[in-house]
């Protein structure tokens, strides 16, 4: 059977399933049930001067109003006395020596982050996560997502961190960022032994239409708030895809972000990630679903023949690319069963008037079933992602004799010239790859 067992940068776990720093790890008493049901790690609610919490401080954006995907908090850091955690670290570690227990912390200056960083440690903390990425209330007083957007600040702190830790040191990134590897780079720069990400994204969920006041609100006002839970998988697997490709972002990845299932943690760990936490679906679902996540990633690395996460770790990174050097002679065609097709029309109306025009229902047969034309099908996907009947819809890829050749290789052939004629700008159209340079054309 596969081996499960995780180890991100130093840090053991029996398996890459860990909690993130969160309300589920808000207290010993959590964590212990949390491992008991069979996770291999916790990050511990982020730690520092204890604050002050608001009521309410959730909102959440509903799949046709039953399945949450979208979570929202305005939730601080801890709220408790930090001696009370760092007892209930001490009390975890002794029941559960081989489960990892990392402390998440956020402090200001030099002397405070030593401190703390001793504090965590001699409680028996495995590894130590600087938050550099709570968007919200801890931003407007310097700290979370205020130093992850500041790379330079953010280095100088991690550095701080490492004169005294002697544990691993995780950086924790913001995603409110337009090019994650920044601070990603000055992470490693640094010397972070291993990078945590996303944190939620800024964002408010919805607006009260009868009080006007956005959700969550608080006595009659709102503010923005993280957002998180299955909405922001791709924005995660993207970032941490980023950091993965990136040659001075030489740290293993945690990966964080909209994990439900054992599916979305092989996405996550096969574009970079060494392990994985969860936040949002264990407040959701509870605990208890990481026994599924368990058994179906077993499953699937025993069916795949891989023996370790190793194995599996960024095994998809090589295929992204950029756009540039993807094939344009690869075409595919919509394809529909007509034994499974149900004759709803979503495929019809979406191509017709959101696409290429390239189904039509055949008005005369008094038949529903649409049919491709397959001279105006562009191979988009649309009709396929609409179809509601699974398998309905396929893309079949169109046999031809060109071999691949990419935008690139068109340009290097003439066969897609870098200038053409453009009569109405007055003369010939340059391509610049940077946009700054179109203020010189
Ligand atoms: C209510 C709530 C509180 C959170 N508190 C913290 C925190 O104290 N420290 C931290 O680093 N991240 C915090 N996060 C962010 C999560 O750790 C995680 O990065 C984010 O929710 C994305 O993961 P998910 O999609 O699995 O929820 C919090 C998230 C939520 C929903």
């Amino acid at each position: 059977m596969a081996d499960l067992t995780s180890n991100l940068a130093g840090i053991q776990s029996p398996n890459p399933f860990w909690l993130a720093s969160a309300p589920p790890t808000n207290s010993g008493y959590q964590v212990m049930r949390a491992f008991e049901a069979g996770w291999g790690g916790a990050v511990w609610k982020t730690m520092g001067v204890p604050i002050i919490n608001v009521s309410s401080r959730y909102g959440a954006v509903h799949y046709r109003d039953s399945r949450m995907m979208g979570f929202n908090n305005i939730e601080l850091i801890s709220d408790r006395p930090l001696s009370d955690n760092l007892k209930e670290i001490e009390e975890v570690k002794k029941y559960f020596p081989n489960h990892a227990v990392i402390a998440s912390l956020m402090v200001q200056s030099r002397a405070e982050w030593h401190q703390i960083v001793k504090d965590a440690e001699n409680a028996g903390s495995d590894g130590i996560e600087l938050n550099f990425g709570c968007p919200h209330g801890m931003c407007e007083r310097g700290m979370g997502s205020a130093v992850g957007q500041e790379p330079a600040v953010l280095k100088t702190i991690t550095e701080w961190v490492k004169e005294v830790a002697t544990v691993p040191v995780i950086v924790k990134l913001t995603p409110n960022i337009t090019d994650i590897t920044e601070p990603a780079r000055a992470a490693s720069a640094g010397g972070a032994d291993a990078i945590s990400l996303i944190n939620t994204v800024q964002s408010i969920v919805n607006v009260d239409l009868d009080t006007f006041v956005p959700n969550p609100q608080v006595d009659g006002k709102s503010t923005h708030g993280g957002y998180c839970g299955p909405a922001v998988k791709p924005i995660a697997l993207n970032m941490i895809k980023c950091c993965a490709q990136d040659e001075q972002v030489n740290v293993p990845i945690s990966g964080i972000g909209g994990i439900e299932t054992w599916r979305d943690a092989v996405e996550h760990i096969l574009l970079g990630a060494s392990n994985v936490q969860v936040c949002t679906a264990v407040m959701h679902y509870g605990f208890g679903i990481v026994r599924e996540m368990i058994s179906g990633l077993t499953d699937y690395m025993d069916q795949k023949g891989f023996n370790s996460l190793d194995e599996l770790v960024g095994k998809s990174v090589k295929t992204v690319d950029s756009w540039e050097h993807l094939n344009l002679n690869y075409k595919i065609l919509a394809q529909i069963d007509e034994t499974k097709c149900i004759g709803c029309q979503l495929c019809y109306i979406a191509c017709e008037d959101g696409a290429h025009q390239a189904i039509r229902i055949n008005q005369n047969g008094g038949s529903r079933i649409p049919q491709i034309i397959e001279e105006n099908c562009v191979g988009c996907n649309l009709c396929s992602l609409v179809c509601p009947v699974e398998n309905c819809i396929s893309m079949v890829q169109v046999e031809n004799d060109q071999n691949s050749e990419s935008w690139t290789d068109y340009v290097d052939q003439g066969k897609a010239p870098e200038t053409f004629d453009d009569d109405r700008a007055g003369g010939k159209h340059h391509w610049v790859p940077d946009p700054k340079d179109a203020l010189k054309m």
